[in-house]
């Protein structure tokens, strides 16, 4: 029996399969199952009231599971999947609660991968999937990030090999209009308003909109988060951070902005660099590109953790829409909830 078998026979008798897509690793199970559904939650040591988004092959398996296939909604799927972009609509009767955590409204997405879509192909129904780590912790980008995560509580994993995107999809709610971005991602505001989908201002990360939050009800703020303190910086306060830790004996892992120097420069950044590994500093020089940045941070963000550190240092990237959801993500793992 092929993998691909295996993992469909399994997920039609209600178990869960570990599957890869362009963005994360995603943990599925039959969407329409509400027993199956149960099994993700707890592998994952999910809270119930966090919902789950439902990865379907194809538009008509969408539009299946809502009232109303709205002609935004239309638009953007014509467009954009299968890709990074999942649509937040009213949900029909065919979707459990268990997948919603009792909303009427259901996210879904389908998935640009060739091995996800294959195995939704061989299913036949949709596979409500979170990502494959547990609850908490950094999303895995790597068959291997599944393995550290989940080993021993479930059946299989699909191995895709590493996740192209590397940063979850952007979660847009079409519930009202103008639509909502309800968590920034790969698909950013200026791209969905080039097919003429108006979106209201994002913002959901401050106090100030914890009313944002709910409506999004998984959007808790610490998330994603490594064991080890992750603290942001702008580029040019590293240095100062740094030598602070150091001065207190502790071992940092920096993720460095690339940047661009002379060649007399970056001679002396080389310079500077191994001996700051002297010093008990790891340097990791991050891409210049939030694509290349996006699917690099989660495995980054694993290996630090990893290593013997006892902080890990973030510069900051640049205040740009593309950089949104890097920023989102980067500011989920590094917030902490006591
Ligand atoms: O890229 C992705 O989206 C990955 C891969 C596996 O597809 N999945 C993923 O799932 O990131 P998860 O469970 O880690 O995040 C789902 C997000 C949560 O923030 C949740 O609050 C939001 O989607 N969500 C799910 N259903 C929703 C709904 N009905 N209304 C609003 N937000 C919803
Ligand atoms: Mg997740």
């Amino acid at each position: 029996m092929s993998a691909l078998e295996e993992a469909s026979s399994l997920l039609k008798a209600g178990d869960v399969v570990a599957f890869p897509t362009e963005t994360v690793y995603g943990l599925g199970a039959n969407a329409l199952d509400e027993a199956a559904v149960s099994k993700i939650f707890f592998a994952k040591g999910r809270p119930a009231h966090n919902p789950l988004i439902v990865h379907v092959a194809d538009i008509a398996q969408a539009r299946a599971l809502t009232t109303d296939w709205t002609p935004e909604a239309e638009a953007l799927a014509r467009e954009l999947w299968p890709g990074p972009l999942t649509l937040v609509l009213k949900k029909n009767g065919a979707v459990p609660g268990i997948v919603t955590a009792g909303g009427d409204t259901v996210a879904i997405r389908c998935p640009d991968h060739p091995v996800a879509l294959a195995l939704l192909r061989k299913c036949g129904f949709p596979l409500a999937a979170p990502s494959a780590n547990r609850s908490n912790y950094i999303s895995p980008t790597s068959a291997g990030h599944v393995l550290r995560s989940l080993n021993g509580r479930i059946p299989l994993i699909l191995d895709g090999g590493p996740c192209m995107a590397g940063i979850e999809s952007t979660v847009l709610s079409l519930v009202e209009m103008p639509a909502t971005i309800l968590r920034p991602g790969p698909i950013h505001a200026a791209m969905l308003q080039k097919y003429g989908i108006p979106v209201a201002a994002q913002g959901m990360r401050s106090a100030a909109n914890n009313e944002k939050i709910l409506t999004s009800p998984g959007q808790m703020l610490s998330h994603y988060a490594p064991d080890k303190p992750l603290i942001l910086v702008q580029p040019e306060a590293a240095a100062t951070i740094i030598a602070g830790l150091r001065a207190t004996g502790k071992h940092v892992g920096l993720m460095q902005m690339t940047l661009e120097l002379s060649i007399e420069e970056s001679a002396e950044a080389k310079l500077s660099t191994q001996s700051d590994m002297a010093r008990g500093i790891t340097i990791t020089t991050m891409p210049d590109t939030p694509e290349l940045y996006a699917r690099l941070l989660y495995a980054t963000l694993y290996m630090l953790d990893a290593k013997k550190i006892d902080a890990i240092v973030c510069e900051l990237p640049p205040d740009e829409p593309a950089w949104s959801g890097i920023k989102d993500r980067l500011r989920r793992a590094a917030t902490r909830t006591e």
